[in-house]
């Protein structure tokens, strides 16, 4: 009886939005209006704790937080998970979805409808939430308030006046939206609301939870992020992993205040963790179902995931090497350190002739591979040489084998090449009805297909098309699209398989040495122009030398492309205040010597930042 009357005092939902449109600032008005947080510990966006989230002003990883609210005479139990905007985490955002039964569906006035709001909306759709609309930052002036919220309205197919308009900034009607989740969302179903092979006949298996997140704790091991959709769990309990096949025992179970509070137990409908005996993060991964092992032992066959478990799929690939090979060890220590609370981080040592030691990183896209360059930089003060990065691709070869491709380094001679695949994506932009001649335009030179263009709201316009991965994660095509929509446009994208490709190895040599780190896989037809376009950012970024520096593109040994760096030409004669021409001759001859033999001496020493440079697409 009294498990009853929490279940239906619990509301469980997530805010989701495009990037930047507010999210953790009205989670902020939340944990205020319900006085999570101690007024003297409130800063803004509270819940992005990470140093790089709050300096980037992103939030990176999920954040879940259980809140108590009074409204008509009962005491509510809030359980907000705040998620990630931006598509590299779109896997872990539709796990935090599907632990919820609802969903605040934010836009921002000043911009409307992006590409991430649909995105999200459907993926909230899958899942059957409620979905709430809402129009954030109403403050600001230029915010076009009727527009947007017509838009909005449309999109979401409900009146104009089921659209709430807020400053979560200045607190504006967040009360509302608050009372709305309370009256709208209804409480945590169990079980069968969720699995649709959810065996009525053979009943329940006791205990069964959905990991959406988890953390690492030195001390304790690995903390799975839950929702309890059946039974109870309790400190003592043995339990399953049901798809990476572990047992553990649950050490402790609590909730997020948002900082981890003890409880007796977790039960169904709530949201909380569990912390575990396991040591090995690997274990716990976003996505498996939890049950009790003595269950398992009975009948492995009754107890079924809650959903289907899906590996996260890594989108591009880069190496990253140590400036100094001494600090190789210190690498391996902070990536080990970092997968602790990043399981999709991947990496494999590796070893190249020229850059010695170091890891081939995969990653969830590019601003995920940014965050983990950056924070290895930031939090462990390493000094890196990054590959460009590239997508996984596959090449069939004479003899029949398929090698799969994670660096350019993999990449077989060209006589052995019968055949290349590479991965697909399709692409969907949302732009201004204005912006769309110059976007199909644009396209083109992105390889891309136009798949169909729908009119979206009331002047916007959902382009769909298919394109080449590697195009679609180079900074130059998110800059370019940017660019000719005036900053108009979003887009997001998802893998679709792969395809046929015709692409080329060109090597980069610096001072006549190949710099392993700068090859890179390009489409044959386009090899030219992207080696020139290389060779002069490279330019550009090198410091200059004492001594003329050439750079080369080399495809397959043969020079395409040539660019030179000019000597820094140190006035040695400067001390010679006018007339003794002899002395100034016999100076620069002495000059030109001194040049040449460094010259002879070789390679050239490419700061980290260069690397870092050249990474940026
Ligand atoms: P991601 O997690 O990176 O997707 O961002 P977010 O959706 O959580 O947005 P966040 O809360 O970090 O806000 C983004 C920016 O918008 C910040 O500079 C906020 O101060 C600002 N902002 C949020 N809400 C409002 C609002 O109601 N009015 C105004 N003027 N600014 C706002």
């Amino acid at each position: 009886m009294e498990k009853k009357f929490t279940t239906k005092l619990i509301r469980n939902f997530v805010i989701i939005s495009h990037i930047d449109h507010g999210k953790s600032t009205l989670a902020d008005r939340f944990l205020e209006i319900t006085n999570t947080i101690p007024e003297e510990k409130a800063m803004p966006q509270y819940l992005d704790s990470m140093p790089l989230e709050r300096e980037k002003g992103i939030t990176i990883k999920m954040h879940p937080c259980r809140m108590r609210y009074s409204f008509g005479g009962e005491n509510y139990i809030l359980n907000l998970i705040d998620t990630p905007g931006h598509i590299d985490f779109s896997y872990e955002i539709s796990r935090a979805l599907a632990c919820v039964e609802g969903a605040i569906l934010l836009v921002d006035a000043t911009k409307g409808i992006q590409a991430q709001t649909i995105f999200n909306l459907e993926m909230a759709k899958k899942e059957n939430l409620k979905i709430i609309g809402a129009l954030n930052k109403i403050d600001v002036s230029w915010a076009d308030i009727s527009r947007n919220k017509k838009e909005l309205a449309s999109l979401l197919g409900v009146d104009e006046k089921d659209i709430f308009e807020l400053s979560a900034k200045q607190g504006t009607n967040v009360e509302k939206i608050l009372s709305a989740v309370i009256n709208q969302i209804p409480p945590p179903a169990g079980l069968s609301s969720k699995m649709k092979n959810f065996p009525s006949e053979t009943g329940s298996s006791g205990f069964s939870a959905l990991v959406f997140d988890s953390k690492y704790d030195q001390f304790s091991g690995v903390i799975a992020y839950v929702r309890v959709f059946e039974g109870r769990i309790k400190p003592g309990s043995e339990i399953y992993f049901i798809a990476k096949k572990v047992k553990s025992k649950v050490k402790e179970v609590g909730y997020f205040k948002p900082n981890l509070e003890p409880s007796n137990s977790l039960e169904e409908g709530e949201i909380g963790y569990i912390k575990t005996d396991i040591k090995e993060p690997s274990k716990v991964k976003v996505g498996d179902t939890i049950c009790l092992y003595s269950e398992f032992q009975k009948n492995p066959e009754k107890v079924l995931p809650i959903l289907s478990y899906k590996e996260p799929q890594l989108v591009l690939y880069l190496s990253l090497f140590p400036q100094d090979s001494n600090e190789y060890e210190m690498l391996r220590t902070a990536l080990y350190k970092l997968k602790l609370n990043d399981p999709a981080l991947d990496f494999q040592p590796e070893s190249k002739m020229a850059l010695g030691r170091g890891f081939r990183c995969g990653f969830l896209g590019s601003l995920h591979a940014q965050i983990v360059i950056g924070r290895l930089k930031q939090e462990y003060g390493l000094s890196l040489i990054a590959t460009s990065p590239q997508p996984v691709f596959k090449v069939l070869t004479k003899k029949k084998e398929e090698l799969t491709v994670y660096s350019p380094s993999d990449w077989p001679e060209a006589s052995l090449i019968e055949k290349v695949k590479e991965p697909w994506v399709e692409v969907d932009i949302l732009t201004g009805q204005k912006f769309s001649e110059k976007i199909f335009s644009l396209m083109k030179d992105f390889e891309s297909e136009i798949k169909e263009s729908d009119m979206m709201g009331i002047d916007k316009i959902l382009i769909k098309a298919e394109a080449p991965l590697r195009e679609i994660i180079s900074g130059n095509f998110y800059d370019k699209i940017k660019g000719v929509s005036k900053g108009y446009a979003s887009f997001t994208f998802k893998q679709i398989g792969y395809r046929d490709g015709d692409l080329v190895k060109i090597d980069i040599l610096i001072a006549g040495n190949k710099e392993d780190a700068f090859s890179m896989i390009v489409p044959r037809q386009r090899a030219f122009t992207k080696a020139k376009e290389f060779l002069q950012k490279l330019k550009n970024n090198l410091p200059l030398q004492q001594f003329a520096v050439p750079l080369q593109a080399s495809l397959y040994g043969k020079i395409i492309a040539r660019e030179t760096i000019k000597a820094l030409r140190k006035d040695v004669t400067a001390p010679l205040y006018g007339g003794d021409v002899t002395r100034k001759r016999k100076l620069l001859e002495k000059q030109k010597k001194g040049k040449k033999k460094l010259k002879e001496k070789g390679k050239i020493n490419i700061p980290a930042q260069t690397f870092l440079e050249m990474l940026k697409g």
